[in-house]
């Protein structure tokens, strides 16, 4: 185990030792809720460290700065990795054990990932950021196989990654329940993200608009067409000092295609992504129902 100077913290960094640590609780029918994150952890995070508390015997949070995911090496590079700050608030927040693995553990065999997710791994996010989900799907995957939870859970923040994570799960089968939880959002409506410290103090405020402009389409929903309060909410996200909107679309919450009608649609959800400054910022918020 690491030399890190907390107490009630297991930290493991192999799959091996993580695994014999867990087979007695699985062994015994002990339920175990499972946070995979890429560190840098804020009240997002926490919030599903609350939410596996409440619905299992233990819970494993895992920390790992996943390189297949990312498209820009620049991004990699400058991601965020406050270990020793992340320990503290998950033993803070009472969550049981970390996995926290170098690369060369989850990556030794090398073996290529071929799965596809189709269309899902393809649009928006899987735009943008080419292989993003295919990094993606293979380290959840990896991941689900070494801690073997019965629930995990994600950040509603991205909905497109949560879809793609239940097709990972429905197409090989895996026994894991999983869950969504609601966004957590700074005092301005900010989303919160890892990627936030990034932004400058004046950013961040203005970044706040973004959810303004997501509630105001929620707002309008039924009384413009979606085309036309789509055109306006990229109008609006440019009129942001330093932004570069790259998308916003009105979606259904299964595939993702265009909903032309919200009237008839079961669920529509707005999806935006947009640069401030240097930062790319995802956010969604689901408008029916
Ligand atoms: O959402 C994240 O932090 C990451 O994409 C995940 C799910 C931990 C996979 O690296």
């Amino acid at each position: 185990m690491p030399p890190y100077p907390f107490s009630k913290l297991n930290v493991f960094k192999t799959k091996s030792a993580l695994g014999e640590y867990l087979a007695p609780f699985r062994k015994s029918g002990k339920r175990i809720g499972f946070v995979p994150t890429m560190g840098a952890l804020h009240a997002g995070h926490i919030s599903l460290i609350q939410a596996a508390k409440k619905e299992n015997d233990l819970v494993v949070c895992s920390i790992f700065v996943n390189p297949t995911q990312f498209n820009d090496p620049e991004d990699l590079k400058k991601y965020p990795r406050p270990v020793e700050k992340d320990l503290a608030l998950l033993e803070e927040h009472h969550c049981d054990v970390v996995f926290m693995p170098e690369v060369e553990e989850m990556y030794a065999d090398n073996a290529p990932w071929t799965h596809d997710f189709g269309l899902l791994e393809r649009v928006f996010e899987g735009k943008f950021r080419a292989g993003h989900f295919r990094g993606v799907g293979q380290i959840v995957k990896m991941l689900f196989e070494s801690v073997e939870p019965h629930h995990a859970y994600f950040g509603q923040k991205d909905f497109q990654q949560f879809l793609v994570i239940k097709k990972l799960v429905s197409d090989f089968h895996m026994p894991v329940e999983l869950t969504a939880c609601p966004i957590v959002r700074e005092a301005n409506g900010l989303a919160m993200s890892s990627r936030n410290v990034h932004l400058s103090l004046e950013e961040r405020s203005n970044a706040g608009q973004i959810f303004r402009i997501l509630s105001q389409t929620r707002e309008n929903l039924y009384l413009f067409p979606v085309a036309e309060l789509e055109k306006t909410a990229m109008e609006q996200l440019a009129l942001i000092p330093g932004a570069s909107p790259e998308y916003f679309n009105i979606v259904n919450n299964t595939d993702l295609s265009a909903v032309t009608n919200p009237e008839t649609e079961a669920v529509c959800v707005a999806l935006v992504a947009v640069r401030i400054g240097k930062t790319r910022l995802i956010d969604n918020m689901i408008l029916k129902p």
